[in-house]
Parts: structure tokens; C-alpha cells; sequence
């Protein structure tokens, strides 16, 4: 899979790249480059900047960065031959077949297999005589009106090991498409692939742009397990998107229901709740509690009622608040869930517990006056500790003072106390979140924890050539071509870190072929690497005293450097063969 330089040349010059990211983040701008809030990460004033000149990005805050191409594939959770796709359909370019072809399986063939797969999955549910056993428990057990069933393409999936094989080959799907879309599975004995959903209902699951990107399979009775979800494919993460969202979206202006299952969500779709949403079987990701933050203001977590479901929901206040959400919290009585809610006591109760749903704030108020009793004092002084290490995480002075007079008043206790007490922990937060602060900004500098470059730790003055180096190599035309034609002499054998020795031979060769773009490299290294790089371009761009002189004096350092470990381990090797001869003597 390579594209050429012409192509990914257009492509960005189609795509603006402050325009594209603009649709995405709120941009403001500073002085001739742009910035808004980091989409990647949390965070209150703006780190992420966007350089029209470059037609790149970064965020000082997190190190995403990048070109237009890494910004679609985080955004859009692509991998880079479908972030060139989107691009160049976004701006109306065709990309040459034989640039389309030899990659592999893409996300468009994904998504067309699943229709094919839904469909026939469907076809199953509604034939009167294989679908009947599904049907009798959708309509009938768990009482689904036909048109609920239809509008989600609910469907069946026969207890045979090849009907849904056979049926996809027939349309000319290949069996490792079909394994790589996690609909076979390949037994490890005979080397025969088979249906992987069997005797299930099937959910699914399909993405705001309309396209199926995998199922959810569900049995009918009680055995295990319970669901059998696709795994993540070329078009699918499960962290990055949510059940019935496509519905979900255009009825949320105010707020959405986040349920715990695909049937809780679908309840409360019959039950005329459209704003209902679900995880794909996984905890909240904070990459979901932003994409709900992207069509709504207030989340009503409407999680299980049974332990586990009240754990998850405190997990996932404070994710949705990180993200600036609203929350609120379903309490339900009678009933383990909203599925089972609305059955038991009809939508119009439903409607008149959401509209009573509690706030973060009196989840945990009531939470922990449930777990202690504070007629004792031992109670009370627990409870209140705990209620001031909550308040003393909300972040607006107001809404701490309408708790602390809350608390106060709940507990019998006065305000000034309570304050106090917050106040106090607030400090000491502050203070081990400064240490925290600090020790971080001394690992980085020492390369500690590095996920990347993980072994720029090794030895920090090549590291810091090796930055140097890349950093120029990336900003320079006449560099790349002063190393190629070994005006300045450097080889892959020079470099300490394996991520740089890559990034350096992957520059080189692209260069020699006349093909080098920074675009480009987004095929060889990840969104995180390609930030890394956009980094390492943004430090050196940051020096005015760029010269050929200061890329050979690096050139020399690295070379230097590796001469005196090299000398290290014949002095190793001496002490060695010396501690020997001691030894014999
Ligand atoms: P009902 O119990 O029939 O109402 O279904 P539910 O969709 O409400 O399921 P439940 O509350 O048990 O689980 C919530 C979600 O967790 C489901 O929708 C699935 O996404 C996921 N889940 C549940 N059981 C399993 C399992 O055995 N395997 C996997 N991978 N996911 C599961
Ligand atoms: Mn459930």
C-alpha cells in the first residue's frame, strides 16, 4: 500500500486544513495560526494549535499532531488508506484504482459485507419457518413491536455452522474477508471456516454516517455467553461509538439516555425515547463521553440498578463531567433496568423519573448517607469526609458552595466546617497535583515513560541530537538532499533509538525515490508517532539557528557518542575476561 506524493499533494491542497479541522473544534485566531480546545484530550484553555502555513496541527497540551491525514484518522477513526479516502471524497477527487488496490481489506468492503450480512440476517428473522424461534422471542418474550424490529434490522442467526458462510461466498465475498469482518470464525482442527453467530439474535450495529460496522448477537435463553459482540475491524472500534447513536442524534438536543444494554436502548426507543444510547459492550471510554459531548449538553445515565451498575455509573459521572456534560442519574425503583422499568410501569413513569433524575452531586449525597449512618459519630465524620473529597473535585465555586450548604445542612453539621475541610483537600490536591506536574515535565526531559521513542532513554545526549537531526531532516528540503548525496554523512547504523533510526531510513527512502512528503510517512508511523514528528518540527522550529553545520555537528555527536559506549562494552568485555583470569589464579 503506497500512494504517491502527487495524490496526497492534492488531497491537502483540497482539504484546508483549517477548514477541515474548523468542522470539528471551535477555532480561534491567534495571530497568524489558529487554536481551540485539544479534541484528544481534556483540557480548559486552548493548547492546540493549527498552522495554516504547514497545514498541520498540534497540541502542546497532549502531543497529537500532525497533517490533515492524521487529523481525519483520529477524528474519523481511520486508518490511513481510509483517511485518504474520506479526504479525497470530501474534496471530490478520485483516487486511481491501482492506488485503491493491494491494501488489503477496507472499511468500505467492511461495511458493504455487513449489509450483505444484515440482510440475510433479516431475511432469516422473517421467514416464517428458520426465523421462528427468533421471532417468538423479540415479539414475543420480550415484546418488541414489528416496526421497532424492523427500524433497528434486528435479525436471526440459524443454529447451522454455514449458512451465512456459503451465502457470502455465493455473493463473492472471500473467507478471509468474512474472518476479517468477525463474521467466521476458522476452526484450528479442520481449517474450515463457520458461521461465528449462531442460534442468536442479531443487533446492528451501525454508525452516525448509516454504515454497519459490526453485530451484537444475543442468546435466547439463559446459557453463556449471554452476547457475542464483532471484534474491532478495519471499520469498527468499539470505544468509538455508541449503540443507536444514528437514531440517537437527531432527537438529543437536550440530552441522551445512556443505557448499559443494546435491549435497554431499544425499550426506550419503542417507548417513544430516541435519545436512548448504549456502550458496545465495553466500560465508557472517554473517547465516547466526547462524542456524546458533540451532540448533547445533559447525559441521563440510566445504568443497571444492581452493584455493578452502580459502579459503572460513578465511573461514568466523572467521565461525562470531564467533558463538560451535564449529568444526571436515573434512580430506579422496581425494576434492575429501563427495559424492565417500562414494562413494569409504562413510558409516562419512565418520562417522570428522568425528569426527576438526580445530579452527580445527589447520586453521591444520597449514596453515602445510604452506606453510613451518621446518628453515630464515627458515621457522620466518614460521611462527611467522603462528601468533602467529592465537592472538592468540582471545579465551579458556585456549584461547591450550593453542596457545601447541602451537605451542612443534611448532616447537621456548619457550613464553615465543611468548607474548610474542602478547602483544605483542595490545597493538598493542588499541591501533589503540581508535584505530579513537575515530576512529569522531569521524566519527559529525561525521556522516563516514553511510549514512543521508549529507548531515547538510553542515552540522552544522542537523544538530543537524534531530535535535532529528525526535526531538520523533517523542516528542510535541502537537507534531506544534502544526506541522500552524502553531502553531510549519516546512516540508519548511526542512530541510538529504534523509532528515529525508522524515521530517518523511512525519510531517506522516500527522498531518494523523489517521493518524500511528510504527508506520506502517516503510512509507515501511527497518529501518536506522527504527532511525535509534527512535535519534533514544532522544537525546531522554535531555533533560528538552523544550518547544515548544526545537522553535521549532530551527525558527528551521534558518531562520537557511539564510540565511547562502544568503548564501554570492550571495557566490559575486558573486566570480564579479567575478573576471569582472577579467578583461575
Ligand atoms: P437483557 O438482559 O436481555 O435485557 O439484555 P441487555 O442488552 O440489557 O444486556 P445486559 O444488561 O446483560 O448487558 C449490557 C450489555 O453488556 C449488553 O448489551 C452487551 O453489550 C454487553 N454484554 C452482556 N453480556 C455479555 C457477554 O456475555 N459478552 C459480551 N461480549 N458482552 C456482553
Ligand atoms: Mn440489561
Amino acid at each position: 500500500m503506497r500512494f504517491s506524493k502527487d495524490l496526497v499533494e492534492e488531497i491537502r491542497s483540497r482539504n484546508d486544513i483549517v477548514e477541515l479541522i474548523g468542522m470539528y473544534v471551535n477555532l480561534k485566531r491567534a495571530g497568524s495560526n489558529f487554536s481551540g480546545l485539544c479534541p484528544y484530550h481534556s483540557e480548559k484553555s486552548p493548547s492546540f494549535t493549527v498552522f495554516p502555513a504547514t497545514q498541520s496541527f498540534y497540541c502542546f497540551g497532549c502531543g497529537a499532531g500532525g497533517d490533515a491525514i492524521t487529523f481525519a484518522m483520529r477524528s474519523e477513526n481511520l486508518d490511513y488508506p481510509g483517511a485518504v479516502e474520506f479526504l479525497a471524497k470530501r474534496a471530490g477527487i478520485t483516487i486511481p484504482t491501482d492506488e485503491k488496490e493491494e491494501r488489503g481489506i477496507g472499511r468500505q468492503r467492511i461495511y458493504e459485507m455487513n449489509l450483505a450480512a444484515a440482510k440475510y440476517f433479516r431475511n432469516c428473522l422473517f421467514d416464517e419457518k428458520i426465523g421462528r424461534v427468533g421471532m417468538e422471542y423479540l415479539a414475543g418474550k420480550r415484546k418488541l413491536p414489528l416496526v421497532i424490529i424492523k427500524r433497528f434490522g434486528l435479525g436471526f442467526a440459524p443454529d447451522g455452522f454455514g449458512g451465512l458462510t456459503d451465502h457470502m461466498k455465493r455473493l463473492g465475498f472471500t473467507e478471509e474477508e468474512l474472518i476479517t469482518g468477525f463474521l467466521c470464525g476458522k476452526s484450528q482442527k479442520t481449517g474450515k471456516v463457520y458461521d461465528y453467530f449462531r442460534n442468536r439474535v442479531i443487533f446492528p450495529i451501525i454508525n452516525t454516517s448509516g454504515d454497519i460496522i459490526g453485530f451484537g448477537g444475543r442468546v435466547m435463553d439463559d446459557s453463556k455467553p449471554k452476547y457475542l459482540n464483532s471484534s474491532d475491524t478495519p471499520g469498527f472500534k468499539k470505544s468509538r461509538n455508541l449503540f443507536a447513536l444514528n437514531y440517537g442524534k437527531n432527537h438529543c438536543s437536550e440530552r441522551l439516555i445512556l443505557c448499559e444494554g443494546y435491549m435497554d436502548v431499544i425499550a426506550c426507543h419503542a417507548a417513544g425515547f430516541e435519545n436512548a444510547v448504549a456502550t458496545l459492550g465495553t466500560a465508557l471510554t472517554s473517547e465516547q463521553a466526547r462524542l456524546m459531548a458533540k451532540h448533547t449538553k445533559q447525559v441521563i445515565i440510566a445504568y443497571d440498578s444492581d452493584e455493578a451498575g452502580q459502579n459503572a455509573t460513578r465511573k461514568a459521572i466523572r467521565m461525562l463531567t470531564e467533558v463538560g456534560l451535564e449529568v444526571r442519574v436515573l434512580h430506579m425503583e422496581g425494576a434492575k433496568d429501563p427495559d424492565e422499568y417500562i414494562k413494569k410501569y409504562g413510558a409516562d413513569s419512565f418520562r417522570a423519573l428522568l425528569d426527576a433524575g438526580k445530579t452527580g452531586f445527589e447520586f453521591k449525597l444520597d449514596a453515602t448517607l445510604e452506606k453510613h449512618d451518621i446518628s453515630t459519630a464515627d458515621g457522620k465524620i466518614k460521611a462527611s469526609r467522603e462528601l468533602c473529597e467529592y465537592i472538592s473535585e468540582v471545579n465551579s465555586g458556585v456549584e461547591r458552595e450550593v453542596y457545601i450548604a447541602i451537605t451542612a445542612k443534611r448532616l447537621g453539621l456548619s457550613e464553615d466546617g465543611i468548607k474548610n475541610d474542602v478547602a483544605s483537600i483542595r490545597k493538598k490536591k493542588m499541591v501533589e497535583y503540581h508535584a505530579g506536574v513537575s515530576r512529569q515535565a522531569r521524566n519527559d526531559a529525561m525521556g522516563i515513560g516514553d511510549r514512543i521513542n521508549s529507548d531515547g532513554i538510553k542515552n540522552i545526549k544522542a537523544r538530543t541530537a537524534e531530535e535535532a537531526i529528525i526535526g531538520l531532516l523533517l523542516l528542510f528540503d535541502e537537507y534531506r538532499a544534502a544526506v541522500i548525496s552524502k553531502k553531510v554523512e549519516l546512516d540508519g547504523e548511526d542512530f541510538f533509538s529504534e523509532f528515529h533510526k525508522k524515521v530517518f531510513e523511512t525519510v531517506c527512502s522516500l527522498e531518494g525515490d523523489g517521493e518524500y512528503d511528510f504527508s506520506l510517512l502517516g503510512q509507515f508511523f501511527s497518529p501518536d508517532e506522527m504527532g511525535r514528528l509534527e512535535g519534533l518540527i514544532q522544537k525546531r522550529r522554535e531555533l533560528t539557528e538552523n544550518s547544515l553545520e548544526v545537522l553535521r555537528g549532530c551527525a558527528e555527536a551521534l558518531r562520537q557518542e557511539k564510540q565511547l559506549s562502544g568503548q564501554e562494552t570492550i571495557d566490559a568485555i575486558q573486566l570480564l575476561l579479567a575478573s576471569k583470569r582472577e579467578a583461575k589464579k
